[in-house]
């Protein structure tokens, strides 16, 4: 698939058909996706790729811990975003169209939490991909290049037939993946992805997020 036409398809997937991912299929993805840049080559991302019954136990767990109102733990700052800012109008945005299209009304005590359950269900993705890194290269430092591979495998993830969304849910309860993925307190757990064959009549994979125009973003400079 061309670059520009991947960069074009992909969107978060928020519902996936129950379908297996081969294995080979994830392996071939991660290793492709390895050849993102990092700053000197430090390739701090580390993986620990879920299905099964260890998802779904922490599928499980994960919503056993939200409905008993325990606070969610993630190890890294989690975007926030000041009340009357535009980054609240978009992630406002967003929501409402989601919202929307589940049918799920603003009042809606008992859909809302059963939404917000979905992302930490890693919203019944057969598959989901754990991103950790070694807590010696620091807090901030390595999120750059975990960016850069996050978005890799999005991209060729698409070349499979596969869809994904990136996901601060799914890391919410580090205890829980320490628990049942194994993941040694010496690695800070970043970010999951949900993969899968994407469910194309899951009314919330019919999103379509806005982008601010770049002239409204961008100075140039010494052109003329
Ligand atoms: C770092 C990061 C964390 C995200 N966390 C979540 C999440 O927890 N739940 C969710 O539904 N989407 C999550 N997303 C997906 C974003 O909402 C999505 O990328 C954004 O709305 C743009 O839409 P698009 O991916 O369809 O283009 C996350 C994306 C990124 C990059």
């Amino acid at each position: 698939m061309d670059v520009v036409e991947a960069v074009k398809q992909r969107k978060s997937v928020r519902g996936y058909k129950p379908d297996p991912v081969p294995k080979e299929i994830l392996e071939h993805i991660l290793e492709l996706a390895s050849r993102a840049p990092s700053a000197m080559n430090t390739q701090p991302w580390e993986f620990t790729v879920l299905t099964g019954e260890v998802l779904e136990n922490i599928r499980w767990s994960n919503i056993e811990l939200l409905r008993s109102g325990v606070p969610p733990n993630p190890e890294h700052v989690i975007a926030g975003w000041p009340k009357e800012s535009i980054y609240r109008q978009r992630q406002v945005a967003l929501a409402k169209q989601i919202f929307q299209l589940m049918g799920i009304p603003r009042e809606d005590q008992k859909k809302r939490p059963e939404w917000l359950e979905r992302g930490f269900r890693y919203f019944d993705a057969p598959a989901a991909i754990i991103i950790s890194v070694d807590r010696s290269l620091g807090e901030s430092g390595p999120l750059l290049g975990v960016g850069a591979i996050i978005q890799n495998i999005c991209l060729i993830a698409l070349q499979f037939g596969l869809g994904t969304c990136i996901e601060d849910q799914g890391t919410m309860y580090p205890d829980v993946l320490r628990k049942y993925a194994h993941i040694p307190e010496s690695k800070r757990i970043i970010i999951a992805i949900a993969i899968g064959y994407p469910d194309w009549g899951f009314p919330a994979n019919r999103v379509e997020t806005e982008r601010e125009p770049i002239d409204n973003l961008t100075t140039w400079l010494g052109f003329d």
